[in-house]
């Protein structure tokens, strides 16, 4: 048998009288986490189910990414792959949502044949719709934005968050406009979620077992400025410190342009914000990070950072950095590992500049040779790799509070042990054995005493002694 005939007849086995099933593949940010579950829920309250083999499903969605060349040419790949499996059963609907499907709309139905279903980000609301049309036979492209006013976001399902700890996008899209960057035109203009709805989600969440809760938005300090009702994101942060029950606040993206002291100053000062910043720099060059439309200096960066940890000394904090930027010469890159020098981070992401359409830096040469970026990122990431494990080794010793996630990947993976895993306030990983009789449930707070310090994570031993340094 042929591999298209082996899918069709496993598919004939496996789908006699069952629910019509789903299989999401998801790429990119958190927020494309958080719009599958989106995505998902809303399938299963159409009466889909999920499946995790793709061989299963009657739905195949991928949810994209392309905020680099790399994780677009991917789609295509996968498209390519899952294409035999499409015409062994053509009732199969095949559909590419998020960001590649904005930025293609018609033309990917356009160029890949056996494709029937693009949708963009704005539409995940109407997923179950879209899905059941293209089921109908539909071939269809659906990129309309949501207008700036309207506030339809998918509504959060507690009883769809796996864990202790859930994503909640409180904003889409993004209005800085970086030279580099395809997200504002792929997601369009900043939209906040109402406070009132936000709090409510959060209520929910928590009500459903969740314990942290990780705010998302591309620009996420922006939020607010488009409501009408004056708050801004330290009054967002302020209010869902008070929901009860919640232990742990975190959020990502933060601009460093958007970041003043009074939100900087909730670390430290509000009860479940975690003491974690993820401030992307992108650069160190004064020079690059004008031509890229930052909307600071590097000295203004580090300001930033001094007051964070004045407000909050052990905050964690982690980057993101682009090497290679049209025109980055060797001095302007030694500017980038003196911030990363300066900054200490405890993590940090880094990347070769890839030109993007619709981009300002789009019309620039891409002047840095490959070879030459290759070179910059690995000499950024070994500076990190030596400062973050500095960082690191400050946790020997010390007794953390760790929300307890779930079996370690060792306990997992190969059964070893009674590995439990969980997070740090500081979003550090740590692996721990229980005590005998003693397993801890997702959500527990435990006191571990830090033992072990090692590559990228910490391990150690549950402890009942005072907290502290
Ligand atoms: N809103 C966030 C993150 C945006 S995308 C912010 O403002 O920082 C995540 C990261 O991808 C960016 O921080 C940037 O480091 C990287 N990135 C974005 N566009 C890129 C491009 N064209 N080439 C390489 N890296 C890019
Ligand atoms: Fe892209 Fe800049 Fe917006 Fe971040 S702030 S999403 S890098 S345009
Ligand atoms: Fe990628 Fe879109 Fe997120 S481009 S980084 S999935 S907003």
């Amino acid at each position: 048998m042929d591999e298209a005939h082996h899918i069709a007849a496993d598919f004939a086995d496996g789908a006699a009288g069952a629910r019509l099933r789903y299989h999401i593949v998801t790429y990119g940010c958190q927020m494309n986490v958080f719009d599958s579950r989106r995505i998902g829920q809303s399938l299963r309250l159409a009466g889909y189910e999920e499946t995790a083999d793709p061989v299963m499903a009657d739905v195949i969605l991928l949810n994209t990414c392309s905020v680099r060349d790399k994780p677009e040419k991917k789609v295509l790949a996968t498209l390519a792959r899952l294409r035999p499996l499409k015409e062994a059963r053509p009732g199969t609907v095949l559909g590419v949502c998020g960001c590649v499907g904005q930025q293609h709309g018609q033309a990917l139905l356009d160029r890949v044949p056996y494709l029937d279903l693009v949708f963009g980000p704005d539409r995940v609301v109407e997923a179950a719709a879209l899905v059941e049309a293209a089921r109908g036979g539909a071939r269809l492209a659906d990129v309309a934005r949501q207008s700036r006013g309207d506030h339809a976001f998918a509504p959060v399902d507690p009883e769809a968050e796996p864990g202790p700890t859930a994503f909640l996008t409180v904003m889409k899209g993004c209005d800085k406009v970086c030279s580099y960057c395809i997200v504002p035109y792929v997601r369009g203009r900043e939209v906040s979620k109402p406070v009132a709805l936000v709090l409510d989600e959060v209520r929910r969440l928590v009500e459903g077992g969740v314990r942290e809760v990780t705010l998302l938005g591309q620009n996420v300090n922006a939020y607010g400025k488009d409501l009408a009702c004056g708050a801004d994101f330290a009054d967002l942060l302020a209010a869902i410190d008070a929901v009860p029950g919640l232990l742990r606040l975190r959020f990502v993206t933060s601009h460093p342009a958007d970041a003043d002291e009074r939100m900087l100053s909730c670390f430290g000062r509000l009860r479940t914000v975690a003491p974690y910043l993820h401030l992307p720099v992108q650069a160190g060059s004064d020079r690059v990070l004008d031509r890229m439309r930052r909307g600071y200096t590097a000295a203004e960066y580090l300001d930033k950072i001094a007051i964070a940890r004045r407000h909050c000394p052990d905050v964690a904090l982690s980057t993101d950095v682009i090497v290679g930027y049209p025109g980055e010469t060797r001095e302007d890159f030694e500017a980038t590992l003196r911030v990363v020098e300066a900054a200490r981070y405890d993590t940090m992401f880094s990347f070769k500049y890839s030109p993007r359409p619709h981009t300002a830096a789009a019309r620039l040469e891409d002047d840095v040779p490959e070879a030459e970026k290759a070179d910059r990122l690995r000499e950024v990431q070994s500076l990190q790799d030596r400062i973050g494990a500095e960082r690191l080794a400050r946790f020997l010793g010390r007794v953390e509070e760790v929300l307890v996630e779930g079996p370690s990947r060792a306990a997992r993976t190969r059964g070893a042990g009674a590995q439990w895993s969980g997070r740090t306030a500081t979003n550090h990983v740590v692996n721990f054995a229980a005590r005998p009789g003693e397993p801890p449930a997702p959500g527990d707070l435990v006191r571990v005493r830090i033992t072990d310090v090692l590559a990228h994570c910490l391990a150690g031993e549950p402890c009942d002694g005072a907290g502290g340094e």
